[in-house]
């Protein structure tokens, strides 16, 4: 967990590449399925683009197929899932059924100023799905070649100012309760500053993770 730009797709794709396991996101499940043009893509789109959440129950939906469909009999990451109470409280019941349980929740802790900076530097790659920040990049314009695959970059529709500012207000009013809600649940809530180089925070996570475990 953590808010957006906090890093939880970078740092979860190297975690899990780390672990062996696969990692599961929602929203690159959500933006594949409008690239696709499915009835679900269609239907978050509207609260993707407004920064909202999109319902629950069609995101609880999402995680129980994902889930019944795919290897995760290693684990797996879930990344920015679950955002709302009820999401947890679904996650638990989708878990007491599979008969598994979280081993911890990760909370990637950034300040606002460095989200703002990040989201407004942050370009993606429409073939390959390679994320980057403008600094990467010869310029943060649109339709610079990806470095991965030369397709050219875009910036998320979602990480214009506005939308940026309610995201982080959407995170703060219904997404941060969760740790919370977590704390007060057996499940151990893991806080790691995500601030400071890719690797560094990566290593950071490795090893608060491995402490969780050991004890
Ligand atoms: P989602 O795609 O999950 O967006 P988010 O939570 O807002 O998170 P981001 O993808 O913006 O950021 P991130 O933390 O993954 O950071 P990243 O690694 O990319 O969701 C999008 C939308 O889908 C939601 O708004 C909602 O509408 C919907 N949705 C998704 N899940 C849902 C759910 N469970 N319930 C309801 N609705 C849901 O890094 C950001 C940038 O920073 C990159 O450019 C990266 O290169 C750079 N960066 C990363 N680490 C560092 C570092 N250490 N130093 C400098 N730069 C860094």
């Amino acid at each position: 967990m953590g808010p957006p730009g906090a890093g939880k797709g970078t740092q979860g794709a190297r975690l899990a590449e780390w672990l062996g396991v696969p990692r599961f996101s929602t929203g690159d499940m959500l933006r594949e399925a409008r690239r696709a043009g499915t009835e679900l893509g269609e239907r978050a789109r509207r609260y993707m683009d407004a920064g909202e959440l999109v319902p629950d129950e069609v995101i609880l939906d999402l995680i129980d197929e994902t889930l019944r469909g795919a290897d995760a009999s290693r684990g797996f990451i879930l990344d920015g899932f679950p955002r709302t109470e009820t999401q947890a409280e679904g996650l638990g019941d989708v878990l007491a059924r599979r008969g598994e349980s979280l081993d911890a929740v990760v909370d990637l802790q950034v300040p606002e100023e460095e989200l703002v900076r990040r989201l407004s530097a942050r370009r993606v790659c429409p073939e390959c799905g390679a994320v980057w920040s403008a600094e990467e990049l010869e310029s943060g314009e649109e339709g610079i070649p990806c470095p991965e695959c030369s397709a050219g970059v875009e910036q998320r529709e979602d990480d214009r100012p506005e939308t940026v500012r309610r995201r982080l207000e959407v995170y703060r009013t219904q997404t941060e309760p969760v740790l919370a809600w977590y704390a007060a649940s057996d499940v151990p809530v893991v806080a790691v500053p995500g601030t400071g180089p890719v690797s560094e925070v990566q290593r950071r996570l490795r090893e608060r993770l491995t402490e969780g475990a050991e004890t």
